[in-house]
């Protein structure tokens, strides 16, 4: 049993809970997963997947993505990539509601399939019914031969390595790099983005892991801020455009493994709704970073603040408007606003990590959940 112990230690390279390791390993993880594809000195990205079957993707009539949890999530951020840098219109379907209506599916339509695992029941038998269709399916998975890997046309994996907390970190952040990779060859290959632009972009992906070293700096002040909120029976996340889904990961992130009743949320819907429940208890992470409906956010802060609720922003490096008015602020570094959830994320992982470990909760394994659902 010494051993068994020890062996896990190892595992776990240091840290006190895999969930944390792969938080930190996500620089790693993300250069893994552009190294070889991303080549800037030429200009180039390299994906065999798409490559191949570009007549496909160049002829496409729409995108339909389908997944499960945080990879739907990853799914999300990429039709606002993919519609906004490609041009090509994104649907994006919880695999679970797609299979089981009547979806309208084409043969000059395309299925990216995310999974991390590659194994969860809902998103392979979405394949197999666009498959039976006549679309183009094609997996952006993490685990290497999965069933999902097997069972699509083409794919491309993310080379996040092995994740072994429940909650998912780094594998979301993976996905997100191979879809934005894949969008970003496709609006060359379109000739909706400019040459310029397009290479801005890359420079910027390539810079990713370095900023995330610099979001990570923050951990000691999220453990401060997680000390101060871990006993709120609710919490709100607000983001608008790139940032929406990662209010609603970070939302998950805090459910999954604190127990704690969070919702994500677009934050213009807030008056539509969400508004009534804020009063002085009530944490309200929101995401307000310079790129992006700047503006806009602040003035939903201002409701939040003449409401009396308490304001966790995150917010560009300095951010003057913003700290005037939130109760705290989270810096992470500048990027081009689709890539800006690769940085927002990070403090939202840390956020529910610590509020989880000082809850005593298992992190690693949380209640009720799985790593990889394989029942429906
Ligand atoms: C489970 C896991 C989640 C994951 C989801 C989809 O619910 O606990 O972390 O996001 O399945 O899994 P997949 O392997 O398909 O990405």
């Amino acid at each position: 049993q010494k051993l068994q112990l020890n062996l896990e230690q190892i595992e776990k390279g240091g840290y006190e809970h895999f969930m944390l390791k792969e938080i930190h390993e996500q620089p790693k993880a993300i250069l893994d997963t552009y190294r070889g594809r991303l080549l800037r000195d030429q200009a180039i990205i390299k994906m065999a997947g798409v490559e191949d079957n570009m007549k496909k993707f160049l002829n496409a009539n729409r995108i339909i993505i389908v997944a499960c949890g945080t990879s739907w999530h990853a799914g999300l951020v990429a039709e606002y990539i993919f519609e906004d840098l490609a041009r090509i219109p994104v649907e994006v379907e919880y695999a679970s509601e797609f299979r089981y209506r009547n979806p309208v599916i084409r043969e000059d339509d395309i299925l990216i399939a995310i999974s991390q695992s590659g194994e969860t029941a809902d998103t392979l038998a979405a394949i197999k019914m666009a498959k039976e269709k006549g679309a183009f399916v094609f997996g952006v998975c993490n685990v290497v031969g999965s069933s999902i890997a097997r069972e699509t046309d083409a794919g491309a994996y993310t080379h996040a390595g092995p994740e072994i907390g429940v909650a998912s970190t780094k594998a979301f952040t993976t996905q997100i790099t191979v879809l934005a990779l894949m969008a970003l060859r496709l609006s060359r290959a379109k000739g909706s983005i400019s040459s310029s632009d397009y290479r801005r972009h890359l420079l910027e992906l390539e810079m990713i892991p370095g900023k995330i070293e610099k979001a990570l700096e923050s951990d000691a002040h999220i453990k401060y801020i997680a000390d101060i909120y871990k006993d709120a029976p609710n919490c709100l996340y607000l983001g608008r455009g790139y940032n929406f889904p990662v209010a609603l990961e970070g939302a998950l992130k805090l459910k999954e493994i604190s127990y704690i009743h969070a919702e994500g949320y677009p934050a213009a819907e807030m008056k539509h709704g969400p508004i009534a429940l804020i009063d002085e208890n009530m944490p309200v992470v929101v995401i307000a970073t310079k790129k992006g409906h700047y503006e806009k956010v602040v003035s939903n802060i201002q409701e939040i603040k003449s409401r009396k609720g308490k304001i966790i922003a995150v917010v560009t490096e300095g951010d003057v408007q913003v700290k005037e008015i939130a109760d705290h602020v989270i810096e992470i570094p500048e990027t081009l606003e689709p890539l800006t959830p690769l940085l927002t994320t990070i403090p939202l992982q840390l956020l529910s990590y610590h509020i989880a470990v000082l809850l005593d909760k298992n992190v690693d394994q949380p209640r009720n959940l799985a790593k990889s659902v394989t029942v429906e």
